[in-house]
């Protein structure tokens, strides 16, 4: 267990604590664990599935069927590419294929030094100037090769301030 994770169990027993009494309280506390943990750790399933009174299986069974939830810890930025239509005709798929072998991981995967994830996503609504690509909030369009490695080279470099 790293630093970031030493809090874990807390965090899902405040959540799971505070909300176990609404009603439908199982996506509530599920979107609560992801927003603060960015991800849901096996280790709350349990947890949760006792707080509810419900089967672990229960809970695993939402966690899965839900693509917006996620099992492992996410990396330091998740890039998001569209994979719909309008990207698609646009370049999306060279660009999927190029993205991939920048970062060596597949879909769902995340890169060995955890600081990139790479997600497929169905449409950002930007698809008049696809291919669209979204990291965090920021969805940013007209993406090809080029601007990707960019893109990359900014979010793993770290700037350093002289003063
Ligand atoms: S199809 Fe990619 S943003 Fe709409």
């Amino acid at each position: 267990m790293d630093e970031t994770q030493a809090g874990v169990p807390d965090t899902v027993e405040t959540i799971v604590t505070s909300l176990k009494h609404k009603p439908g309280a199982l996506l509530p506390i599920l979107h609560g664990i992801q927003d603060h943990l960015g991800y849901i750790p096996d280790d709350a399933i349990p947890v949760i599935a006792r707080a509810l009174r419900i089967t672990a299986a229960d809970v695993h069974g939402v966690v899965s069927f839900y693509h917006y939830f996620r099992s492992e810890q996410p990396g330091r930025h998740v890039v998001e590419l569209c994979r719909a239509e309008a990207c698609q005709a646009r370049g999306a798929r060279a660009l999927e294929a190029h993205a991939k072998a920048r970062l060596g991981v597949d879909y769902g995967q995340t890169t060995t030094d955890r600081s990139i994830t790479l997600k497929p996503v169905y449409c950002l609504g930007n698809c008049a100037t696809g291919p669209s690509v979204r990291v965090g909030e920021h969805i940013k369009g007209r993406m090809d090769p080029a601007r990707f490695d960019r893109l990359v080279d900014d979010l793993t470099t770290y700037k350093l301030e002289l003063n």
